[in-house]
């Protein structure tokens, strides 16, 4: 006894373009036949940032502008009022992908304390004393790849206890020289994020090498600004007490949505970096970071 509405875009991998025309079908299932007084189909492409609690309460003036900022928005009747017969319907829609006047279109990313969402809404009018079936399905906006030169860099670095910060005991540190390259701190975010490591000597053995990807997100207007620092994923490149002298491989993935081409507006950024971690069998660990400019070429 249940209706159910299914919002299928034609394009297997639900990318779109701006001004692009979304096009797909609604389809409706239904055990028996249904009125109803109209269908709507809307396109909305959101901006919403929120506060991390340690900045709540900072940042009083703050929250007018951390209202959800609308990009795109659109509505298309794609049925009057109707039956529907017992099956399934397939209505077909078509839909444009612009942004509003004023406003910037950008690529879909799932963050922490930003998000930029895009969805379709279908509304299926009931009509008096009926609830509206709603389905809300979500699709992804992409800048189209552009030709942009990039001096690819790449970035060579080495730690040794030396390296490292003020406030280590360096009595307790062990003795060891890291070198590596990173190939570029530009990245393709097609492309994997690559480059190699190489432990020189050590005098405890190593435990692990990891690759930390860490999201960093600001929030800001004239009254000040809110950074938060998060992780998006942690892989490991190299198990155990690695070979001293062998180059192992850098090579991570940039996840899709929770990564998108570095964004920075006029009241919210999105930027990322890489930490390349080395832990010793003692559960020390050194770590070199890397700010990365994620684009979309
Ligand atoms: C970025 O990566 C994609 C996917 O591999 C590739 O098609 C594109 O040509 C790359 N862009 C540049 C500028 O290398």
């Amino acid at each position: 006894m249940q209706v159910n509405i299914d919002i299928r875009v034609k394009r297997a991998n639900k990318i779109y373009y701006e001004t692009d025309t979304i096009s797909g079908v609604v389809v409706i299932t239904t055990p028996q036949q249904i009125k109803h007084n109209g269908i709507a189909l809307s396109m909305e492409g959101i901006v919403s940032l929120q506060l991390s609690p340690k900045n709540v309460g900072i940042f009083e003036a703050f929250y007018n502008s951390v209202k959800p900022v609308q990009i795109c928005y659109a509505l298309v009747d794609i049925s009057g009022p109707n039956t529907i017969p017992q099956g399934k319907t397939e209505i077909p829609f078509e839909i444009p992908l612009v942004t509003k006047p004023n406003r910037m279109m950008h690529e879909t990313y799932h963050g922490v304390f930003i998000n930029i969402q895009y969805t379709l809404k279908c509304e299926l009018k009931r009509g008096f004393m009926l609830k509206d079936i709603i389905k809300v399905a979500e699709f992804i906006v992409e800048y189209k790849p552009k030709k942009q030169t990039t001096d690819v860099k790449p970035v060579n670095f080495v730690i040794t206890p030396d390296s490292l910060e003020g406030g280590v005991d360096l009595g307790t540190i062990p003795g060891f020289r890291i070198s590596g390259t990173i190939d570029s701190t530009v990245c393709n975010i097609s492309k994997p994020f690559t480059g190699q490591i190489t432990i020189q000597h050590s005098e405890i053995p190593t435990k692990s090498i990891e690759l930390q990807l860490v999201r960093v997100e600001t929030c800001g207007c004239a009254e000040g600004y809110a950074k938060d620092v998060t992780e998006i994923q942690n892989i490991q490149i190299g198990e155990g007490n690695v070979a001293s002298g062998i180059a192992i491989p850098i090579y991570m993935i940039f996840p899709r949505l929770f990564t998108c081409p570095s964004l920075a507006t006029n009241n919210f950024k999105v930027e990322f970096e890489v930490n390349v971690v080395v832990i010793f069998e003692n559960d020390h660990l050194v770590s070199e970071n890397f700010p990365i400019a994620l684009i979309r070429a």
